[in-house]
């Protein structure tokens, strides 16, 4: 995928990273079977949805799924969130032995209630020596780069991204990724890209701009717009993980669409039997909703629970809609690292 000869996009630290599309990490959905897939079609490194090193510490088993990947998924980094600079780092110690991540990124930018309600998340973003020990504490800790993900900053009155990034990399911090909101925006404003490029202007390591990259042209758009060394993409990734291909959803064939399907419900199926189909539900109705079909057969796709029948309802339903079902797989498998 990245030719040998090919100069690296950027670099974060000693890994050279080539690509400017970056799949964004989101609790709940970049799971590793979503990551994967999103890194075969050109996301050019993977971000685990975010750990909570309070829970990790106490040795709560869920945590550690959001650490497998595939070898060939590197390079990989795992995101931590906590408001304790010191657990947070013995964390990253642990987690560094015992997951082999190649990068440990620090989330400064979840605004969820019970997250940045104890100052962590977003809630760091009001504390500069928290921010400034978390850096330093866990670069210490580790010997992968340590990079860092956050908004503008609290409200309009305290935008302090640009403070906060100094001080991050000041104390290590190898790359910067900025979501143009503060936590008070709610998603249905739009983010702000003006400051993710007053950030990579000031900053002397890569900055990735983040919030509101929906289309190919609001990628290029947004790398133009601010010079930023990436783009992160979020939300709209779920309906369309072709876009790491730089393809809009419009030119994603019927096949493309249903052996991709059929590769991720078998995939989180294998990796998380306990969970069944439910978790693949959003992304299948996700992929299906530009075909409009009827309700009830919409209805029966997100309603049945066993993977086979809902296999047999895919084909089923593909087949009609022009696929070939029995086309050779388009997205290799391969070994999951634990
Ligand atoms: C469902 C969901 C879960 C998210 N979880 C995380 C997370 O675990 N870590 C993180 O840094 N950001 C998280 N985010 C924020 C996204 O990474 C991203 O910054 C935000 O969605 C803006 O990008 P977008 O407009 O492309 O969606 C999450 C966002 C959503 C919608």
């Amino acid at each position: 995928m990245e030719p040998a000869e090919l100069e690296p996009t950027f670099m974060i630290g000693d890994i050279p990273i080539y690509g400017q599309l970056v799949l964004a990490p989101m609790d709940g959905l970049s799971d590793a079977s979503f990551r994967w897939i999103t890194r075969r079609l050109g996301s050019a490194y993977s971000v685990s949805e975010f750990v909570n090193t309070l829970d990790y510490a106490n040795q709560k088993s869920y945590e550690k799924k959001r650490m497998l990947y595939r070898d060939k998924e590197r390079p990989f980094a795992v995101q931590l969130l906590d408001n304790d600079a010191v657990r947070m780092a013995e964390s990253a110690a642990r987690i560094e032995e015992e997951f082999h991540p190649d990068i440990i990124d620090i989330n400064m930018g979840c605004s969820a209630k019970s997250v940045a309600g104890r100052g962590a998340g977003i809630g760091v973003m009001c504390q500069p020596e928290l921010v400034r020990d978390m850096f330093r504490l866990v670069t210490q800790a580790v010997n992968v780069p340590v990079t860092g993900k956050m908004r503008l900053g609290l409200d309009e009155t305290s935008h302090n991204f640009i403070e906060l990034s100094e001080l991050a990399v000041e104390n290590g911090a190898k790359l910067i990724a900025l979501h143009g909101r503060t936590k008070k925006n709610s998603f249905n404003k739009p983010a702000r890209w003006a400051p993710i490029g007053e950030l990579k202007r000031r900053m002397t390591v890569p900055v990735i701009g983040n919030g509101d990259v929906r289309t190919v042209s609001d990628a290029k758009r947004m790398l133009e717009e601010t010079g930023c060394d990436a783009v992160m993409v979020g939300r709209a990734a779920k309906a369309n993980p072709w876009i790491f291909s730089w393809r809009d959803r419009e030119e994603i064939s019927v096949q493309e669409v249903y052996q991709t399907a059929r590769f991720q419900l078998e995939d989180m199926v294998s990796l998380q039997p306990e969970r069944g189909v439910m978790p693949f539900r959003k992304y299948l109705k996700a992929y299906l909703d530009p075909y409009e079909l009827p309700r009830p057969q919409m209805k029966a796709l997100l309603t049945t629970y066993d993977p086979n029948d809902l296999l047999g309802l895919i084909d089923e339903t593909f087949l009609a809609l022009g696929a070939e079902v029995d086309a050779p797989p388009i997205i290799d498998n391969s070994i999951i690292y634990r």
